[in-house]
């Protein structure tokens, strides 16, 4: 047990000298320079079903009964949505939209979407952006700003161009091509 902890102590004083030696900063921060950044296009399609027995979008808080906001203003909803590479939900899947959307707007249909797109394709696996923003549903062209990413989309920022293929304006169900540009 002793030696096992030693042994364990070693390695991370190691590892700690290491660190060190490859900067010339205070102990606790150091500067690399920076990788020459990338820019990445994706292009692909979001699901979200609020009908049947699956909905991939649920409504987990709404304001009281009295109210009747025409805009269902306070309305808030967790999605899990599929994305595709194309508008068919069979075609081939790219990851998973998963996040919150509400009704922000007292006036005006304008969602505050907070959402994680997780890709699950090819080299993308496991690699995430964040989306963070207004969008007002029913306008043809919606831009929503990226704020993050993680895996391949370290310090990713850009901003997503989202415009709905499809609407069922009796359940809300959507099919809704998005198309994000990144720098990371
Ligand atoms: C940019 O892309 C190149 C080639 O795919 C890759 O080697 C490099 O690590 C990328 N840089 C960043 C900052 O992601
Ligand atoms: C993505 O990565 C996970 C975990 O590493 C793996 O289980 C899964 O099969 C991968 N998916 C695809 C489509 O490559
Ligand atoms: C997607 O966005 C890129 C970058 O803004 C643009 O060049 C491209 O034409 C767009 N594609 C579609 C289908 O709108």
């Amino acid at each position: 047990m002793a030696k096992e902890t030693l042994v364990l102590m070693v390695i991370s004083l190691v590892g700690v000298m290491q660190w060190a030696k490859s900067t010339n900063a205070e102990s606790w921060a150091s500067r690399l320079e920076a990788e020459k950044e990338n820019v990445t296009n994706l292009q692909f399609y979001f699901h979200d079903i609020l009908s049947g027995k699956n909905p991939t979008a649920i409504k987990v808080a709404q304001p009281s009964a009295d109210n009747k906001s025409p805009t269902l203003f306070g309305s808030i909803m967790m999605a899990d949505d599929p994305l595709t590479e194309g508008p068919d939900p069979n075609s081939k899947p790219v990851g998973r939209a998963q996040g919150i959307y509400g009704s922000a707007g007292q006036n005006e249909l304008a969602l505050i979407m907070a959402m994680n797109f997780a890709f699950t394709d090819g080299i993308y696996n496991g690699s995430c952006i964040s989306l963070l923003g207004k969008n007002p549903a029913m306008n043809p062209v919606r831009e929503m700003p990226i704020v993050g990413g993680t895996g391949l989309f370290r310090f990713a920022r850009g901003y997503a161009v989202a415009q709905t293929y499809w609407l069922d304006l009796a359940t809300g169900d959507a099919i809704v091509g998005y198309n994000v540009t990144v720098v990371h």
